[in-house]
């Protein structure tokens, strides 16, 4: 096939911590898989952040509730956002928007990852439904024994109560 003919993939991914993902993500990575040929959602593993989940929960928590989306692949990475979007041929970022509060530091990384390796970021407002929402937030809730069928998919509501339980078997403060 000449240069001509190969027609180009347009790929683009959504990186986060993902700890663990909520509605308001995956309405942003529905949105976003609507656009681009192929979307990856990586899993940025952070070792000076502590997380609720390892790495691999939070990868099949993101499998099972983009499994519907077949443009969708998921990842796992350690890292750079640039390093792996330079591996991966991935020109563009997509993150969302909730309020001005994220303005200020993620355009501080996007001019920072535009300066490093030339990679873009484009911003998309969140669904004002998911305005509030925030993964550290869901987190409180579950462990406390909220409901928050209506922030998370089934699968991530299921593992959030199961980990609570976990934790306050360990002791008082709920490990
Ligand atoms: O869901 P989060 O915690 O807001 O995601 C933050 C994330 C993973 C996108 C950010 O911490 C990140 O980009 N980490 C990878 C390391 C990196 O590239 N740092 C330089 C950013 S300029």
């Amino acid at each position: 096939m000449s240069d001509s003919e190969r027609v180009a993939v347009r790929r683009a991914m959504c990186p986060g911590s993902f700890d663990p993902v909520t509605n308001g993500h995956l309405d942003i990575i529905d949105r976003a898989a609507e656009l681009y040929d192929e979307l990856v959602v990586a899993v940025f593993v952070n070792r000076s952040k502590s997380s609720l989940f390892t790495a691999d929960e939070r990868r099949e928590m993101l499998l099972d509730s983009t499994a519907h989306k077949a443009n969708v692949r998921i990842d796992v990475f350690q890292g750079l956002v640039v390093d792996y979007c330079r591996a991966n041929d991935i020109p563009v970022i997509v993150k969302g928007l909730r309020a001005i509060s994220d303005f200020d530091y993620e355009l501080q990384m996007a001019q920072m990852n535009r300066g490093l390796a030339g990679v873009d970021t484009l911003f998309m407002p969140t669904n004002p439904e998911y305005s509030f929402l925030a993964s550290s937030l869901v987190k409180e809730i579950a462990n406390w024994g909220g409901d928050v069928s209506a922030l998370v998919p089934p699968l991530v509501r299921k593992r959030l109560a199961e980990r609570a339980a976990e934790r306050h078997l360990d002791g008082p403060e709920g490990g």
